[in-house]
């Protein structure tokens, strides 16, 4: 249902997450063990579309239990640092970094909110800031993201996002062919929905998010307006999940329309980078 901002945004919101966390922690979808095991957390297209990043510095904004943050520093990031607001998140990643034999000097994980990111990280800027995969649209106000993320990248550095495409959001979940929602809506976005996308069935307590879409003219202006250069914006045909039940998973097990659809873009993802003399 979409409303004006609730008071309690930002708790409820946490609350949420905080719940969420041992969940997550001990489900299928995140499965640590294979985790801790080598397995690959972040996906084949993040991995092409960032590049190399032996020897870098890596800021991961909303890193949730640190699987993607801590798969850069196994590609060789000389230093990542994660941030999330809920504190049993970034303690479940800091033992993960523990368990994988990491000290704070490679993987460090900071308590924080996203807006107050600047004054919370160890660094004042980073070779790469990364976020991603179900994050910005937890956030009420994407300029200001743009702008804190954007003074986070040292000169020379890039930001990059993957996210899921807010054209998604906009059609119906059954078949993903009738639009729905309105695209440039401004409002917050209030749900109820027990469970978690790493368990449906799974028994929670603090149901209340309230999240907005973000339009990705929005999210690529602000990325502009804060300074950087966008090298590229590119969508994607597939998602992670089945946002529709029309999507087919596939052998590269992201979900795609059947062939004889017409498609939309799923996901998209962004690579805007800081000037070296700027
Ligand atoms: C969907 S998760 C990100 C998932 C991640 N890509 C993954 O698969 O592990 C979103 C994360 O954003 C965090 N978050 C939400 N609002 C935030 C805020 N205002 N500041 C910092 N973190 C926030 C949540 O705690 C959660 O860990």
């Amino acid at each position: 249902m979409y409303s004006a901002t609730p008071d309690d945004w930002h708790a409820a919101n946490r609350a949420r997450w905080d719940e969420r966390v041992s969940i997550h922690a001990a489900s299928d979808f995140y499965d640590l063990e294979a985790f801790r095991a080598g397995k690959e957390a972040l996906r084949a297209f993040e991995i092409a579309e960032v590049g190399d990043v032996t020897g870098r510095t890596l800021l991961h904004l909303q890193c949730h239990i640190g699987l993607d943050t801590l798969s850069w520093s196994r590609h060789g990031a000389a230093q990542v640092v994660g941030l999330d607001f809920s504190e049993p998140a970034v303690e479940t990643a800091r033992g993960l970094a523990r368990s994988m034999g990491l000290g704070p000097d490679r993987a460090a994980f900071v308590a924080a909110d996203v807006y107050d990111a600047a004054s919370a990280v160890p660094d004042s800027s980073y070779d790469i800031v990364y976020t991603g995969t179900g994050a910005l649209n937890w956030l009420p106000d994407v300029e200001r993201w743009a702008e804190i993320a954007g003074s986070l990248v040292a000169p020379g550095g890039f930001l990059y996002l993957a996210e899921f495409h807010p054209l998604a959001d906009v059609l119906d979940d059954a078949t993903g062919s009738v639009v729905t929602h309105d695209y440039f809506s401004r409002e917050a976005w209030v749900d109820e929905t027990p469970g978690t996308y790493a368990d449906f069935d799974a028994p929670t307590v603090h149901n209340r998010g309230v999240e907005w879409q973000h339009p990705v003219g929005d999210v690529v202006s602000a990325l502009a307006a804060a300074g950087l250069r966008i090298e590229f914006l590119h969508e994607h045909d597939a998602s992670l999940f089945p946002r529709f039940g029309t999507l087919e998973r596939q052998a590269d097990g992201r979900y795609r329309f059947p062939s004889d659809r017409p498609r939309i873009p799923l996901m998209y993802s962004v690579r805007a980078s800081r000037p070296a003399n700027g």
